[in-house]
């Protein structure tokens, strides 16, 4: 069996990091224009950098939780049958890497990367970052920013994730209140291609409607549940 797996920032609220639009959410306490936008670090990169650097912080400090490792078990299990996990993710955090995913494709970027604005170079970079630092590649200061996609930017792996989306047998999307595009739309494109879709969510998101199955819950709860029940193993509650 063919999975394709979209995780967003609710399945890793069981890590302690924050959501964005969750009651007290990031951008109900951050302006997402003046801190995720290239105009923003245009205007102010060491704002910006402030900004990641707390996050970036946060999310090393943290750990995978029980849905990230039985996310990480589902790729195991389904390569041994014979089958396919394709792990997308809107996280900017390394959390489903750290539980052992392999291959995760991170649409929104890795706020574990800095990226270079001069000659697009970009590398491990898991300290702060700021206006001094320079890029080991090319040599100019001041052009490194956080790899992660901003507000009007281009996501990373478009073509390897449709691809993906035309094969998968089964379409899940996890923590994600699909507010945000293109990853809102994946659910529709799954539907109209016959793909079975379900939902793992704390409540229902904006495309509860066009889920074949929904669950409500934490995902520290409902995701190992529906990975042992997919795997037939151990005990699926
Ligand atoms: N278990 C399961 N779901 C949860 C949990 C939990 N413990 N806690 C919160 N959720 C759900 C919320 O109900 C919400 O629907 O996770 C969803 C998180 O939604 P958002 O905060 O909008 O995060 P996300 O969908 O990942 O945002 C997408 O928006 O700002 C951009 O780049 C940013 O990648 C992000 C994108
Ligand atoms: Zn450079």
């Amino acid at each position: 069996m063919r999975v394709f797996v979209l995780t967003g920032a609710g399945i890793s609220a069981g890590s302690g990091l924050g959501t964005f639009r969750d009651a007290g959410g990031i951008w109900a306490r951050f302006d997402p224009v003046k801190l995720a936008t290239p105009a923003a670090f245009a205007a102010d990169p060491g704002r910006v950098h402030d900004f990641y650097n707390t996050r970036r912080r946060a999310m090393l400090a943290a750990g995978p939780n029980a849905a990230h490792f039985a996310l990480a078990e589902l790729g195991e299990g389904l390569r041994t049958d014979g089958g396919a996990l394709f792990l997308c993710t809107q996280n900017i955090d390394d959390l489903h890497e750290r539980a052992g995913s392999r291959a995760v494709h991170h649409m929104h970027g890795r706020i574990c990367r800095a990226l270079c604005g001069a000659c697009r170079v970009t590398v491990e970079w898991r300290g702060d970052l700021g206006v001094g630092d320079h890029c080991a590649a090319c040599g100019r200061s001041g052009t490194l920013r956080p790899d992660v996609v901003w507000f009007g930017e281009m996501p990373y792996d478009m073509p390897e994730i449709e691809a993906a989306l035309a094969r998968a047998d089964l379409f899940v999307a996890i923590g994600t209140s699909g507010a945000v595009y293109p990853a809102a739309e994946f659910v529709e494109i799954a539907r109209t291609m016959g793909i079975l879709t379900l939902e793992f969510n704390l409540e229902k998101s904006a495309n509860a409607h066009l889920f074949d199955e929904s669950v409500y819950g934490p995902a520290v709860e409902s995701v190992p549940r529906f990975v042992a029940r997919l795997l037939g193993t151990g005990d699926a509650g």
